[in-house]
């Protein structure tokens, strides 16, 4: 039997990361190959153009799977009855500007948005944010999303993840799908915590702890870390712009995952609001080792954390809990 169409808005739908995650969408990678789906793209009035050429573009693809394109500056029309939204679109940082005033220009966009997804999305509609900083803009957007529950909102953290996996898989020498459960701890940001601590991989002899099998403790605290927390900005020094393939990959993992399970004895990285496991400060959206499962997230529990790893765990907490109170102050919130 056909199943139901699935809405997805896909924000900053002219910009790069959106230009390679639209077609991705469009083909099945998000939702599996035989979900049908109408892509409902916005961006805003001076991309207008470009936007309607990305939607020439898809039309042009003749995808089975794509029944519909709604291209559109205008949030209300692009947030009328989606079931899930990507949340690309944002402000970048130019020169000059000061940290201070992106988070100024990112936090009043994702408030602004919030509202018109709260109001016109369908019911149950999942959030991924993208768009930088993106751990503090969705902890905007479900702060100005009250009727969206707050499980339903989580940041982009899987790009770092898969990152980790491929560093651990070109250090072993085997194929990236035979890695699993690398965690990344906190701020999609240089501070993140990349920890292979219980990272595995299948061999013929069957599951080894990758640090057991690479034996080599000064590359997983030091090099390893650093070229995950640095892949970007390898990415913008080599290509000149920053990630989008590897992004709009992630983002379809993110969700595809989400929707349709995790795999058995499989975790994956989310943002999500933070509960507090893990002694991790609840109320803000930190990275955490998640499993998924009828279209829940919840974090995976019990995993022994080390003194290394606190520390690390804790310095990225401290970022995220400043963002949230340069993003409120930007907004003249109190914090509760
Ligand atoms: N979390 C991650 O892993 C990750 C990875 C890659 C990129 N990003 C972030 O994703 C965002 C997009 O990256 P990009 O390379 O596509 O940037 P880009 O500048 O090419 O595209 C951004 C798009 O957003 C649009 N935009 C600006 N304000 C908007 C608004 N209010 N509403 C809707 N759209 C708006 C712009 O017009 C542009 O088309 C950036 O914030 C980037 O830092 C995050």
């Amino acid at each position: 039997m056909a199943k139901n169409l699935v809405r997805v808005l896909l924000t900053g739908a002219a910009g790069q990361v959106g230009y390679a995650l639209a077609p991705m969408i469009a083909r099945g990678l998000m939702l599996g190959p035989d979900q049908p789906v109408i892509l409902h793209m916005h961006d805003i009035e001076p991309a207008a153009e470009a936007l309607n050429g990305v939607k020439m573009e898809l039309i042009d693809s003749a995808l089975p799977l794509l029944k519909g394109v709604v291209a559109t500056t205008d949030i209300v029309e692009a947030c009328k009855g989606v079931n899930i939204a990507t949340m690309v679109g944002g402000f970048p940082r130019k020169e000059g500007m000061e940290r201070k005033d992106v988070m100024a220009k990112n936090v009043s966009i994702y408030k602004a948005q919030a509202s018109a997804l709260e109001q016109h999305a369908a019911e149950n509609c999942k959030v991924l944010v993208v768009a930088n900083p993106a751990n503090t803009n969705a902890l905007i957007f479900k702060e100005f999303a009250p009727s969206i529950p707050a499980k339903n909102v989580t940041c982009l953290t899987r790009l770092d993840h898969n990152r980790a996996l491929g560093q651990v898989a070109e250090r072993l020498g085997v194929h990236v799908s035979n890695v699993k459960n690398v965690i990344i701890w906190g701020n999609h940001s240089s501070t993140q915590y990349p920890d292979a601590n219980h990272a595995t991989v299948t061999t013929s002899e069957g599951e080894k702890l990758v640090r057991e099998l690479i034996a080599d403790d000064n590359w997983f605290n030091t090099e390893f870390i650093a070229t995950v927390q640095q892949r970007g900005a390898a990415i913008i020094k080599a290509r000149k712009q920053s990630s989008a393939l590897s992004a709009a990959s992630a983002a379809c993992d993110h969700i595809r995952d989400w929707v349709l399970g995790t795999p058995k004895e499989t975790w994956v990285s989310m943002g999500v609001y933070s509960d507090g496991s893990y002694g991790i400060q609840p109320g803000i959206m930190y990275s955490f080792p998640v499993t998924c499962q009828n279209g829940e997230w919840s974090i995976v529990q019990g995993l022994k954390i080390d003194d290394f790893s606190r520390e690390k765990m804790k310095a990225t907490e401290k970022e995220l809990i400043e963002e949230k109170e340069l993003a409120y102050s930007c907004l003249n919130l109190s914090q509760t």
